[in-house]
């Protein structure tokens, strides 16, 4: 595998459905990327070795998905200074607002940037790591220009059917 340049990580393979979006967004940008399954609970230690070993391999930030009581973004921010972007899951009983607020309601000091709920916060996250690492890459910057302007182009051609 070519160095990544982010490590997605997610707290269960069930959150990989979410997670996956994220993966999409930084593929379509050719972005390098690591994506494991490492939960804060189940195993802690675990976690801190793959926080370790992707921030001497280089990576520019850890985004995380995480449901109910989602604590992975906040630890992984509490062992690194790089960026951590948080990806709430939406969650059974209580649809993601537990992972949501568990996620934004960082206290002061340790900042996690926190994204919608399911699917397009998981997108979000890729594209915003795309804006990040576009800050010093001008190829990169060049292609998300391009995305939004694609994007623009549609909702200008878009016509609505006669009544
Ligand atoms: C969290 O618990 C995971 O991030 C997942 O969203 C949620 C449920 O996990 P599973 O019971 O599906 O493994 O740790």
């Amino acid at each position: 595998m070519a160095k990544p340049l982010v490590a997605i990580v997610m707290g269960s393979a069930s959150d990989w459905e979410i997670m996956q979006q994220t993966a999409h967004a930084l593929q379509e940008f050719g972005v390098e990327f690591d994506a494991r399954v490492i939960s804060a609970h189940r195993s802690p230690d675990l976690l801190f070795e793959y926080i370790k070993e992707m921030s001497e391999k280089g990576v520019q930030c850890f985004i995380a998905g995480a449901g109910g009581a989602a604590h992975l973004a906040g630890v992984i921010a509490g062992k690194t200074i790089l960026p951590v972007l948080g990806v709430p899951i939406p969650s059974k009983y209580l649809k993601g607002m537990d992972s949501l607020l568990s996620i934004v309601q960082m206290p002061k000091g340790i900042p996690v940037a926190t994204f919608a709920i399911g699917e397009a916060g998981a997108a979000n996250a890729g594209l915003f790591a795309v804006a990040m690492l576009a800050t010093n890459d001008k190829v990169l910057a060049q292609k998300l220009t391009h995305y939004r302007k694609k994007q623009a182009d549609q909702i200008a051609a878009t016509t609505l059917p006669a009544l």
